[in-house]
């Protein structure tokens, strides 16, 4: 079996990854005190005596508000400790999949969907921390395959400590006699996490460079929940356009997928595998 080393094993989508290959897999997932991925040493410890073949780095501060509130902490372990990770995958010649963010085109004022040869244009600190990361580690080691995801998912129940996701959140506020309201100025793509965990093996075969990872989505995020609705039989009186976010700027950070489908690797779109999925929320 190969030999496959994930990190941010406790995460949303690092415990997911465990649970889908550790049958197929000699997975090696320390937690966070085994193998502090901001500790060069430590990361070095591990993969000498794991010796990965293939390596997923998922662990970050993905919390975009955490990273604002402590850019300090987030870029030693966003931008530092992606570094260290890549590093060790160079020199144990490791297949590197590093998750980046489709953040980095936040501030793009090309309308979506976006590219990889596009100028990264961040907004947030995160977005800055993973452009910079994806550098970084392009740099210590060019056969990293850096992979923008978007805005992930899961119908099943939230684990304990774990945070909220697009759909979950959903299922909460249609036990309540909300109104539910969604940006319309907002675009961008929400994937089925278990879509990700799925297609990540694939990737072991991609060139190293950045591709965009996700479902397509060319709606805004308010068409996206109607159509959605719509197309379960749902109750769409209940949806409102949120005129105000975003309403200065418009967001758009949809991605394209051709680079991706060229490399053999295809995602369902988002309003597919919502409506999919949808029928297991309620
Ligand atoms: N979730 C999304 O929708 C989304 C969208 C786009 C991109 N991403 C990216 O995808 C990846 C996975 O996201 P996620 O939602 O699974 O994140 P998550 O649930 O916040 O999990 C982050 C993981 O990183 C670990 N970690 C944090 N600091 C660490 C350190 N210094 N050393 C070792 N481990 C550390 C955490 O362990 P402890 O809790 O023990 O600290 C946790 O296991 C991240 O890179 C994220 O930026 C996520």
């Amino acid at each position: 079996m190969r030999r496959l080393l994930i990190t941010g094993a406790s995460g949303f989508l690092g415990s997911r990854i465990i649970e889908y290959y550790r049958d197929r897999y000699e997975v090696c997932a320390p937690s966070h005190k085994e193998m502090d991925i901001t500790n060069r040493e430590q990361v070095l410890a591990v993969f000498h005596g794991f010796k990965p073949q293939i390596v997923i780095h998922s662990a970050a501060i993905s919390d975009v508000g955490m990273c604002e509130r402590e850019p300090d902490r987030s870029r030693r372990i966003n931008i530092d400790g992606s570094r260290n990770i890549a590093e060790a995958s160079a020199i144990f010649r490791a297949k590197f999949l590093f998750c980046s963010s489709d953040q980095v085109y936040f501030g793009s004022r090309i309308q979506g969907p976006h590219r990889e040869d596009e100028r990264g244009v961040p907004l947030n600190v995160y977005g800055k921390e993973k452009l910079t990361a994806e550098e970084e580690c392009l740099k210590q080691n060019p056969e990293c395959t850096a992979l923008r995801l978007s805005w992930m998912y899961d119908t099943r129940t939230l684990r304990e400590g774990e945070h909220g996701d697009f759909i979950r959140t959903l299922a909460l506020r249609l036990r309540t006699p909300d109104i539910l309201s969604y940006p319309v100025n907002d675009v961008r793509g929400i994937t089925d996490v278990n879509e990700v965990v799925r297609n990540l093996e694939k990737c072991a075969e991609l060139k190293g460079g950045i591709y965009n990872f996700g479902s397509p989505n060319d709606k805004n995020t308010y068409e996206t929940v109607f159509d959605m609705f719509r197309e379960l039989g749902w109750d769409t009186m209940r949806l409102r356009k949120d005129e105000e976010s975003f309403r200065e700027a418009p967001r758009d950070i949809s991605m394209d997928q051709k680079k991706l489908n060229d490399g053999g690797i295809t995602f369902p779109a988002t309003l597919e595998s919502l409506i999919r999925n949808g029928g297991n929320i309620i």
